[in-house]
């Protein structure tokens, strides 16, 4: 049964069951309003406590409707229902009301939740504003302010704020359902509140509407939800409750079906596909309490800062003392940031630090359940690594390279056990990015390969399968970037033009400045190692560029010029000429934006499909979250593969087909003229 309804005397306890997260689905929203209609009609009803069997209160709409016509019971109609029913209801929140269901406790007359519970509208997030009231009955409830904040951000509140914040009557610290039934009683010794839709929302002060627009303008950049969401709230402000509740309706009916929405749906299924890979379905994890990294310098102290995020014990190996110190220093350096950001407290930069302990000596791994190593990009030195990892720790600790381009199987060569080995590839910032590349080699035990998926889970980043290549999917697919981004200088971009492109199609960043940024040399060797293979990686003017020692900012020039202690780029006369030399026997076209970002991103939806054709990676939506979660490509876009499919794949291999002509990039690659003739990529998240 969806709904059940219990007596506990005079007041009827409704329970949602709907199983994972009480999504409103037609069959909830339907048994719902007919419980709304039957204790209405039963007199000896005084008052209704709405609770939720499972993990969690209603977590929101079924996102799963949202490309479906829309069935009746409605959800505005049954929160209208619920407001107007002849009893007060009360929400008994436990896990998240979200959404809808944040929605419903708003037409409900009071709300109570356990303090570990968390409410909020989260819909931007979805790429829609909220649809059911939401914007409308929040600033009544808790004023402007906050509902500005709340769905303009789609950041939800925990219960201790949301009482502060009266979004909530009362923090329940025993049994909520009998505390909540409790709290009926009592209320019905008092003179009812207002209803929310009765009730007046608060005046602004003056200029209120045009700062809170200029905030969310630029915190959205191209997001559309955002402003449609702020434009709800002015909405509710200014107009009487009917016309808001029309115009949110027609906002979120408007915006469910744009692309941008149906880009966030994408990643939002995508993301919690990828938690739970089809292929270890049933694999029971190697467990992992504690942990270990070897190198503390930028990845190893990223990554060692990450797992004491979620409370693992970590030992941090260096190579001397001094770099022990050094390591030390690093992790330091991120929770005093995050300390000073308010990201944490003082105190749990201190408690990080004391979980940590710097060492030299191997021995002090023999009960580590997983070692991350983080040590410089060199077989040899990685080799050695290893060999000392393999005799000093327990023959069941997971044992991980972070390695960006090396080959892991030849990492773990002649190690004992190696069943015990893959790759986990961070991202820089280790502590802060969510990508996590799981590699595993040919002898890689299941087991091991589940452990680095709830790795993931506890760290809470988004896990990724990826074969071996060179530079797996993310890296595989950077080096298409910089190919491109190099193309287009040689026929007649300039940096700028190309960075502007990009970050006017939503990344971060473009380009060179990202290059500028993280340093130029790391290519540099990958570049030497493919040469050394005999491969012949396309970088004529980043390889000039290094030779000249310009590695980016570090250097105090790359593809730009940085002045000492300037971080902003300044044209530079040197790359310029470079520039020149190397353009002479190349076309000289007219770029504008549009086809800038053509240029690059059509060749990167072409290596997308080279890595699903060959298997790196094993799902089309796999390849969008490691561009979105590695690299910051646009969630609202959908990742590179969404992206294609929402413009056509036939017109994306036109396009292909037009820049291979003009000498710009490779003919389009089977799997994408193949998905083209299919309509799409075959996507097993799906
Ligand atoms: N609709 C449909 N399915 C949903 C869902 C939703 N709103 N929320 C979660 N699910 C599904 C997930 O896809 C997953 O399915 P699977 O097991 O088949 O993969 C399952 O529920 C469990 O989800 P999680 O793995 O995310 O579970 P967690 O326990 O980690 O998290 C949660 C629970 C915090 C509730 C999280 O699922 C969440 O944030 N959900 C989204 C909430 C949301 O965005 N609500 C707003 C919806 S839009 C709306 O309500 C519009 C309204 O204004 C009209
Ligand atoms: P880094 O140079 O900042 O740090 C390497 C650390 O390893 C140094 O502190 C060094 O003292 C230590 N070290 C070297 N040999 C050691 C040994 N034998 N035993 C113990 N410690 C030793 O390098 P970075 O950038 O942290 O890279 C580390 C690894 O992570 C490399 O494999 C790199 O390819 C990979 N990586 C780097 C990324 C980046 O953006 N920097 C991103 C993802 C992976």
């Amino acid at each position: 049964m969806t709904v059940s309804i219990e007596r506990q005397g005079e007041i009827a306890v409704v329970t949602v069951n709907n199983p994972p997260v009480n999504a409103l689905s037609q069959a909830l929203r339907q048994g719902l309003f007919d419980a709304a209609e039957a204790l209405d009609a039963d007199p000896s009803v005084k008052a209704v406590v709405l609770a939720c069997a499972g993990r969690t209160f209603i977590a929101g709409a079924d996102v799963g409707e949202f490309g479906k016509p829309p069935m009746p019971p409605h959800l505005p109609d049954l929160v209208a229902r619920i407001e107007r029913a002849a009893k007060p209801w009360i929400a008994a929140i436990h896990g998240s009301a979200l959404g809808g269901g944040f929605e419903v406790t708003l037409g409900c007359r009071f709300r109570v939740a356990v303090s570990s519970a968390s409410v909020g509208l989260p819909e931007v997030r979805l790429g829609i504003v909220p649809g059911a009231g939401g914007t409308v009955r929040l600033p009544r409830l808790a004023g402007v302010e906050t509902a500005v904040d709340m769905v303009t951000t789609g950041t939800p509140v925990g219960a201790r704020k949301a009482h502060e914040a009266g979004l909530i009557d009362a923090v329940i610290e025993d049994d909520l359902v009998a505390g909540a039934v409790a709290s009926a009683r009592a209320a019905l010794d008092r003179p009812l509140p207002d209803a929310l839709r009765d009730r007046p929302v608060a005046a602004v002060a003056e200029g209120f509407w045009e700062a809170a627009a200029k905030t969310v303008a630029a915190r959205a950049k191209r997001e559309e939800a955002p402003l449609s969401a702020l434009a709800c709230v002015r909405r509710a402000a200014e107009a009487d409750f009917e016309t808001a509740i029309a115009f949110e309706r027609e906002t979120f009916l408007a915006l469910r079906g744009s692309p941008q929405a149906a880009a966030l749906r994408h990643v939002f299924f995508a993301e919690r596909a990828a938690t739970r890979p089809p292929e270890l379905a049933g694999v029971t994890p190697w467990t992992i309490r504690s942990a270990a990294v070897i190198g503390g310098g930028t990845m190893g102290a990223g990554i060692a800062a990450a797992l004491r995020d979620a409370s693992l014990p970590v030992i941090l190996v260096e190579r001397d003392d001094g770099a022990v110190e050094r390591g030390l220093a690093n992790l330091r350096a991120i929770f005093h940031s995050a300390a000073k950001r308010g990201r944490i407290s003082t105190d749990a930069a201190a408690e990080r630090m004391a979980g940590i302990t710097g060492t030299t000596d191997y021995a002090a791994l023999s009960d580590v359940d997983l070692v991350i190593e983080a040590v410089f990009e060199d077989l040899d030195v990685k080799r050695d690594v290893f060999a000392r990892l393999a005799a000093a720790c327990r023959d069941n600790a997971i044992l991980a390279t972070n390695t960006s381009y090396l080959d892991p199987e030849r990492i773990a060569e002649g190690i004992r056990r190696p069943e015990r080995f893959l790759g986990l590839h961070f991202f820089s910032p280790a502590q802060m990015m969510k990508l996590l590349e799981i590699i595993p080699t040919r002898a890689s035990a299941p087991e091991v390969v589940a452990a680095g998926f709830a790795l993931a889970r506890m760290l809470n980043k988004i896990p990724v399968r990826a074969g071996i290549c060179d530079g797996f999917i993310g890296n595989r697919i950077l080096k298409v970037t910089r190919a491109q981004a190099e193309r287009l200088l040689l026929s007649g971009a300039t940096p700028p033009a190309v960075d502007a492109a990009m970050r006017a199609f939503g990344l971060p960043m473009g380009p060179f400045e990202a290059q500028d940024l993280g340093g130029l040399d790391i290519a540099a060797f990958q570049r030497k190692a493919a040469r050394a293979r005999g491969e012949t990686p396309f970088a004529p003017i980043a390889d000039r560029l290094c030779a000249i020692e310009r590695f980016g900012q570090k250097s105090g020039g790359g593809w730009y010029d940085y002045p000492p202690g300037d971080r902003t780029p300044r044209l530079s006369e040197t790359v310029a000429a470079i520039i020149a030399e190397e353009a002479k026997d190349w076309p000289r076209l007219d770029w504008d934006e549009d086809a800038i970002a053509d240029c690059i991103l059509l060749p990167m939806i072409n290596e997308g499909a080279s890595i699903l054709a060959d298997g790196t990676a094993l799902r089309a939506s796999d390849i969008d979250l490691v561009k979105i979660h590695g690299y910051g490509f646009p969630r609202w876009r959908g990742g590179p593969m969404h992206y294609a499919q929402a413009q056509g794949l036939d017109k994306v291999v036109e396009a292909l087909n037009t820049l291979a002509t003009e000498g710009l990039a490779d003919p389009p690659c089977d799997l994408l003229l193949e998905a083209a003739r299919h309509g799409g990529f075959s996507d097993a998240s799906r």
